[in-house]
């Protein structure tokens, strides 16, 4: 099939390479033209594993094309992804108005029929807005007849960033919502060759379903997270409770990790618009306020944690493991671990850091003061404390006699329980770990 997705972010740029690895011949569009000259001399604008391999297998293919001018690649599109960003706005509400730029410049161009397929997360009703104003845009210029043939379906996207690729051949499920038998059986077999069930259902369920998925997940690390501080205060260890509770078929053993609370570009920003969008239609959803207030507590209580252990952070050296917001990426939106760098950096803290792939991004972000190093025992080298904020399992690969002897002081604060199995006392250093 024809393909034309709009925007190359994750989302786009994952299920455009997915699809053409499919067979099928995708368009990738994107207003920002110095990201599709990258991407069209085969440069991905993001970290993820195996991505940027599948872009060259693409391109050698011919499959997959990338361009700027939306008019030119609609002319043969069977089927249009929305792919854009929906950032929070001033109220955690999303911000729609990349999409409906997106719909209008479709409505300007299209002159046959296709299905418009949303895979933005989006709040529900969304879709139905989409279409009508791509039908209106299309009746002001005279395609009335036309309008009626272009249909809009949902079909949300559940992939994690850091296992991206992974997930789009291989998803849980592929949720599609549509009004019609014939749109939910092309968008089936547009998935040919993906595994797992297919599901129909109404466009708004299928909207529902996505922000559900993603308040669900956050609801489980926040409550795995209240346990961890109920363990503290005990004397329990929340790595058997998430344990012994994850055997349970009925709860699950995926996302039970205590730690620093969920960031990255989808829980906070979904989780706060379905409360926002609750809220909108006259429902105070007051479960995920209590989900909201868990997550932001976590940093706070780590920041407390350290900081009462060193009495005083002003000139005290300390290493930071860890910088994007969760491992396998370099995507530091949201990422606990920046926070906590420019809270512990304020209290005048001298901080030096290390991340295996978000050094470049973090630089952008963070103050001029912080020095970053090309190795984690460089950064141990000195400090008075070692904090773990980020989950790269090539932590765990370091030589403990070396780092113990690049410290001043053998404290490590690991705020993702990386270490917590390794029993790091013995040899010498004082552990703190999450709810152990
Ligand atoms: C999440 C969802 O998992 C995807 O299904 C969804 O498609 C995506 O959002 C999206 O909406 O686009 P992602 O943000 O890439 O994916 O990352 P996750 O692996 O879900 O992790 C989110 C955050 O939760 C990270 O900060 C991670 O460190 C944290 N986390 C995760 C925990 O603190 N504990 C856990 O047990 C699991």
């Amino acid at each position: 099939m024809n393909i034309v997705i709009i925007g190359t972010g994750y989302v786009g740029l994952v299920s455009g390479l997915g699809l053409a690895k499919l067979g099928h011949r995708v368009a990738c569009v994107d207003t920002d033209e110095s990201k599709i000259q990258r991407l069209d001399m085969g440069e991905p604008p993001f970290f993820e594993p195996g991505l940027s391999e599948l872009l060259h297998d693409m391109q050698n293919t011919g499959h997959v094309v990338f361009t700027s001018n939306i008019a030119e690649v609609l002319a043969d599109a069977e089927i249009i992804i929305l792919a854009v960003g929906t950032p929070p706005g001033r109220n955690g509400e999303a911000d729609l108005s990349y999409l409906f730029t997106a719909a209008e410049s479709i409505g300007q161009n299209l002159e046959h029929e296709a299905i418009v397929v949303v895979k933005s997360t989006v709040p529900v009703g969304t879709n139905r807005q989409v279409i009508d104003r791509i039908r209106s845009v299309m009746k002001e210029r005279g395609r009335d007849d036309l309008s009626p043939l272009v249909q809009i379906a949902s079909v949300p996207e559940f992939l994690r960033e850091g296992s991206a690729l992974q997930d789009f051949m291989n998803p849980d499920r592929v949720v599609i919502g549509c009004d019609d038998e014939i749109i939910f059986m092309i968008l089936d077999r547009l998935h040919d060759g993906i595994n797992g069930p297919r599901l129909m259902m109404s466009v708004e369920s299928a909207e529902l379903s996505k922000y559900a998925a993603n308040a669900f997940l956050a609801t489980k690390i926040s409550f795995i997270n209240e346990i961890a501080n109920i363990a503290e205060r005990t004397g329990g260890n929340v790595l058997d409770v998430a344990k012994s509770i994850g055997l349970d078929k009925r709860i699950g053993p995926h996302f039970l990790k205590a730690g620093l609370g969920y960031g990255g570009s989808c829980f906070p920003k979904d989780v706060s618009a379905l409360r926002q969008l609750a809220g909108v239609k006259g429902y105070d959803f007051k479960l995920l306020s209590a989900v909201i207030e868990a997550n932001n507590r976590q940093r706070e209580n780590f920041f407390k944690k350290v900081e009462s252990n060193l009495v005083n952070l002003k000139g005290r050296k300390l290493a930071v493991w860890g910088l994007a917001f969760k491992n396998n990426t370099d995507d530091i939106r949201d990422s606990a671990a920046i926070d906590l760098v420019q809270r512990l950096y304020a209290r005048g803290a001298e901080l030096v850091v290390y991340d295996p792939e978000a050094m470049a991004n973090a630089r952008r972000v963070l103050p001029d003061g912080i020095e970053f190093v090309a190795t984690p025992i460089d950064a141990a080298r000195g400090a008075e404390a070692l904090l773990i904020l980020t989950e790269w399992p090539e932590f765990r690969g370091v030589s403990w006699p070396t780092l113990l002897d690049s410290m001043v002081e053998p404290k490590i604060f690991d705020g993702r329980n990386l270490l917590a199995d390794l029993d790091l006392a013995k040899w010498g250093f004082e552990y703190h770990g999450v709810g152990i």
